[in-house]
């Protein structure tokens, strides 16, 4: 399977997944074919530029309107022909056209137990509720924000000494693993949508 990876920060995430192709790249099922991002100069884009990858970016103030940003992405995206699209750190809410070109193909990473802490601020959210358990959650993007149909989740303990930082670090640890594993299972096995429920074989 062709993977489009999309980035916004270190990009520890596709990191993951790049080390996992490489370490099995017959057996992993996928290779990513490119990486985008939202802005320029953060490491991800480093990261794949140092694994030898096509990269693009593609910013919101380069277009007139949100509406023209979402479909720049969506077609700079198709150009690589993804079979999926994996959503890694990416810190931008994608639109209608990316939707209606990739809907059911789009994996996002995000590091809360959804439904509880949506939004770009999970961590910090479950930090301040007091929540003694949280995590990451691997689940297909729809047209809400962190609400599309659960793949998987994994459970991190909170510490009462916790830090957002230091908090969202082990999260990553799980994430990283759950995400790999999730993209290879979706790249080979396949997989089927049904409502809310995520039918793997
Ligand atoms: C991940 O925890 C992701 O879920 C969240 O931001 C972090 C990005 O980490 N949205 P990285 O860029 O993959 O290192």
């Amino acid at each position: 399977a062709r993977l489009v990876v999309l980035v916004s920060g270190s990009g520890t995430n596709l990191q993951a997944l790049l080390d996992a192709i490489a370490a099995d790249p017959d057996g992993y099922g996928a290779r990513i074919v490119a990486v985008g991002a939202d802005r320029d100069g953060i490491v991800g884009l480093e990261r794949a530029e140092k694994a030898g990858l096509p990269t693009f970016v593609c910013r919101v103030k380069d277009h007139p309107t949100r509406d023209a940003w979402d479909l720049a992405l969506a077609e700079a995206t198709a150009a690589y022909d993804p079979d999926l699209v994996v959503s890694a750190g990416f810190m931008k809410i994608v639109g209608k056209h990316f939707l209606a070109r990739f809907g059911g193909k789009v994996v996002n990473t995000h590091p809360a137990l959804l439904p509880s802490f949506p939004g770009a601020h999970g961590v910090r959210d479950a930090l301040a509720y007091g929540a003694k358990v949280t995590g990451c959650t691997v689940h297909f993007v729809d047209d809400g924000v962190d609400t599309g149909p659960i793949i998987a989740q994994g459970v991190v303990e909170v510490r009462a000494d916790d830090t957002e930082d230091a908090l969202h670090e082990r999260i990553k640890e799980v994430e990283r693993r759950l995400l790999v594993d999730v993209v290879g299972r979706l790249a080979r096995d396949g997989y089927r949508i049904e409502g809310r429920k995520v039918l793997l074989p």
